[in-house]
C-alpha cells in the first residue's frame, strides 16, 4: 500500500452538516466574522478536474490515471448554484467568482455565467463575476462566456518561455495557445485580464522578468505569487518560495516601480506601477506577508462543501441542506452562523507544524 492522498470522491473531506438557526436568531444581511471581517467574496469550484497538472497544484504522480474524481452526481447543479449566490449576495457578497480545477471544463459554464450575470446586489449594481482559468479552452470561449454577462477573467501562466511553461503544466501545454487565449479574451471585450504566475525558485523564477516585459503596455496585469503549502500534495518547502520583496527588486531594476494603493479594502495583490506609465503589476504574497488580517472570502467546493479558509482540512455540507427541503431563510441563517463563528488566519500562523497537517487540495477547493 503507498501512502498516497486517499482518493475517495465522496469522503474525502469531514463535512458536517451546518446548523440550521431558528428564527428570529437567524443572521442575515450583512455579517462580520470574530476577527470584524465582512463576508465579501465567493469563490466557487466548478469543477475538480483540470487538463493540466501543474507541479504546485495537481502533481501527476497523484493525480494519475486512477485518481477518482467527483462523479457528476455529486456536482451542484447550476439551478443550487444560483440560489446559493443570491443567498450570498444577500449577505453582502459583491464578487463572485468561477475557479476550478479548470472552471471552463464544465460543461456549459457559460449557461452558469448567464444565470449569475442577472444577479443583482441589493443596491441595484451588478455583481463583480469572473473566473480564474487556465486559458487553455479561453481562445474558444472567449466569446460565448463575455455574450453570458462574464465581465473580466484571470489566466494563470507561470512562464512565456515553452519549456519552462511546459515543464511547470507537465502536459506539455503550448505557450502560444494560451496566449491566443489572452487575445481572444480581448477582443470579446473581457475588460483587465490578469495574468496569474506561481513564482516557484529554480523552476520558473528566470521567467519573472521575460513575463513582465512581454506584459508591459498590453494592460494586462501580471500578479507573481508566492509558492503556498496548499494541499499536502505539492511538496511545498519553504526553500521553494520566492518573497514578493524579491519579485519587486528583479523586476525594479529594470522597469522603476512605484506603489499603487489598493483598488478595494482586502484586496489580495499589493498593486506596483511602472513609473514610465506602461502598466501595473501586482505582487500575492500569502507567505511572507500574510493578509488574513483583510480576508473576505468564503469558498465553495465542486460539491457543495463550504470553506471558511483556504487552507481548511474540513467545511461544512451546505449541499445537504440544499438538497433536504430547507428554506431560503433557513440556509442563509446557516451561511451567516458559518461566517460569524469563523477565526481563520492561516497564513499568520503558518509555521513547520502547520505545514504538514491534512488540508485540503487546491484544486478541489478553488485557487
Ligand atoms: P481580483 O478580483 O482581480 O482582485 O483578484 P483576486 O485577488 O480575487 O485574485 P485571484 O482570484 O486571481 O487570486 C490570485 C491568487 O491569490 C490565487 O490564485 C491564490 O493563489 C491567491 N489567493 C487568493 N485568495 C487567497 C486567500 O484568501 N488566501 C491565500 N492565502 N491566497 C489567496
Ligand atoms: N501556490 C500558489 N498559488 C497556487 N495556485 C494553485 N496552486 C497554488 C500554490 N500551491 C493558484 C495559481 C493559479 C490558480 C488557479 O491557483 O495562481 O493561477
Ligand atoms: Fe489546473 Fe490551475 Fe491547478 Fe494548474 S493551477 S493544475 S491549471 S487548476
Ligand atoms: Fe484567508 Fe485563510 Fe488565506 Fe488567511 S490563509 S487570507 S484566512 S484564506
Amino acid at each position: 500500500m503507498s501512502d498516497r492522498i486517499i482518493p475517495l470522491a465522496e469522503a474525502r473531506y469531514v463535512a458536517p452538516v451546518p446548523q440550521v438557526p431558528r428564527h428570529p436568531t437567524a443572521p442575515s444581511g450583512r455579517i462580520t466574522d470574530m476577527r470584524g471581517r465582512r463576508l465579501h467574496d465567493l469563490r466557487i469550484s466548478v469543477t475538480d478536474r483540470c487538463n493540466f497538472r501543474c507541479t504546485y497544484c495537481m502533481p501527476s504522480a497523484i493525480f494519475d490515471k486512477d485518481y477518482v474524481f467527483l462523479p457528476q452526481s455529486s456536482l451542484l447543479t447550476f439551478e443550487e448554484l444560483e440560489r446559493v449566490v443570491r443567498l450570498f449576495v444577500a449577505h453582502g457578497v459583491e464578487k463572485v467568482r468561477l475557479t476550478g480545477g479548470e472552471p471552463l471544463l464544465r460543461r456549459h459554464v457559460e449557461r452558469l455565467i448567464e444565470r449569475l450575470a442577472r444577479i443583482e446586489r441589493p443596491d441595484g449594481k451588478p455583481l463583480d463575476l469572473t473566473l480564474t482559468t487556465n486559458g487553455s479552452l479561453l481562445a474558444r470561449k472567449a466569446e460565448a462566456l463575455a455574450s453570458a454577462g462574464l465581465r473580466r477573467a484571470t489566466v494563470s501562466l507561470d512562464a512565456i518561455d515553452e519549456r519552462v511553461f511546459q515543464q511547470m503544466n507537465d502536459v506539455d501545454f503550448p505557450v502560444s495557445d494560451v496566449l491566443d487565449g489572452i487575445a481572444a479574451a480581448e477582443r470579446a471585450g473581457l475588460a483587465s485580464i490578469k495574468i496569474n504566475m506561481v513564482v516557484k525558485r529554480g523552476v520558473n523564477d528566470a521567467e519573472i522578468l521575460p513575463m513582465a516585459r512581454h506584459f508591459r503596455g498590453t494592460g494586462h496585469i501580471v500578479r507573481f505569487i508566492e509558492f503556498m503549502d496548499v494541499g499536502a500534495s505539492n511538496g511545498w518547502r519553504m526553500d521553494d518560495v520566492v518573497p514578493c520583496r524579491e519579485v519587486l527588486d528583479i523586476i525594479g531594476r529594470e522597469f522603476p516601480l512605484e506603489a499603487v494603493g489598493a483598488n478595494y479594502e482586502g484586496e489580495v495583490a499589493e498593486r506596483w506601477r511602472y513609473r514610465d506609465g506602461r502598466g501595473e503589476i501586482g505582487v500575492i504574497g500569502s507567505v511572507t506577508q500574510p493578509f488574513c488580517a483583510g480576508c473576505t472570502r468564503m469558498r465553495l467546493s465542486t460539491e457543495g462543501k463550504l470553506f471558511t479558509c483556504l487552507f481548511a482540512s474540513d467545511g461544512r455540507d451546505l449541499r445537504a441542506l440544499l438538497r433536504g427541503g430547507y428554506s431560503d431563510a433557513e440556509i442563509s441563517g446557516a451561511i451567516g452562523l458559518i461566517w460569524q463563528r469563523r477565526g481563520d488566519r492561516y497564513s499568520e500562523i503558518r509555521s513547520s507544524q502547520t505545514v504538514g497537517l491534512r488540508k485540503i487540495e487546491m484544486s478541489y477547493i478553488g485557487g
